[in-house]
């Protein structure tokens, strides 16, 4: 695999070939939010948080960066004003969402966004897809889907998947930004109660 040579922020990185950006920067040391980023899933794009500049010969662009693809020459800025205020109303619109996730209050705090500055949403999900993708991709199981469209998106258990995979496994639990997806499990578990205590009783 070919080694490409590009500059972020004023440092010379070395990446392979096939890396994103966000790769390439988090090799180096260089640390760019995300929070629909995991290295065990494929690219999703969904948070935006991870925008970066591109500095194309005296043009600007904005990408995203753990979309984008390494590339010779590419010169890279993860940090200006007009990066941090996008962050900063990106936050906002989710901070709408789940006010309190610890996730969203330690980058409210680094990029001075206001929690109060959009009416509150009903939903505490911020729509990452973590938990969504990491059932389907990694345990290849589909016990969490995404339901509805628009504003009235929300993640929801498959109740019959669910009894049987997700009692014994909740390795989506910690991926949640946000307490979305305990309060959903909590639901579907009350839905469920029965059904899962003979699962587990089974199994002792
Ligand atoms: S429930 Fe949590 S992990 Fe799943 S999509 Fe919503 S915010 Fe992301
Ligand atoms: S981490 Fe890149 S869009 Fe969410």
């Amino acid at each position: 695999m070919s080694e490409i040579l590009l500059r972020i922020d004023g440092i010379e990185v070395k990446a392979k070939e096939g890396m994103t950006v966000l790769d390439a920067a988090r090799s180096a040391g260089i640390s760019i939010p995300t929070l629909c980023h995991h290295e065990k899933l494929e690219p999703y794009g969904a948070c935006r948080l991870c925008l970066v500049e591109l500095d194309m010969r005296g043009w600007t662009r904005l990408v995203v960066s753990c979309l984008y693809p390494v590339a010779k020459d590419l010169v890279v800025t993860t940090r200006s004003e007009k990066i941090d205020r996008i962050r900063k109303t990106i936050l906002e619109l989710l901070l709408a969402h789940a006010p309190d996730a610890f996730d969203l209050q330690e980058l409210a705090q680094e990029y001075g966004a206001d929690r109060d500055r959009f009416e509150k949403e009903a939903s505490f999900c911020i729509h990452c897809g973590l938990c969504v993708r990491y059932c389907a991709e990694v345990k290849k199981k589909h016990a969490v889907g995404f339901v509805n469209r628009g504003a009235s998106r929300e993640i929801s258990f498959i109740p019959e998947v669910a009894a049987q995979e997700c009692w014994n496994c909740k390795e989506c639990f910690p991926l949640c930004p946000t307490e979305a997806l305990q309060a959903a499990y909590v639901l579907t578990e009350a839905l469920l109660s029965p059904h899962l205590h003979s699962q587990s009783s089974q199994t002792r």
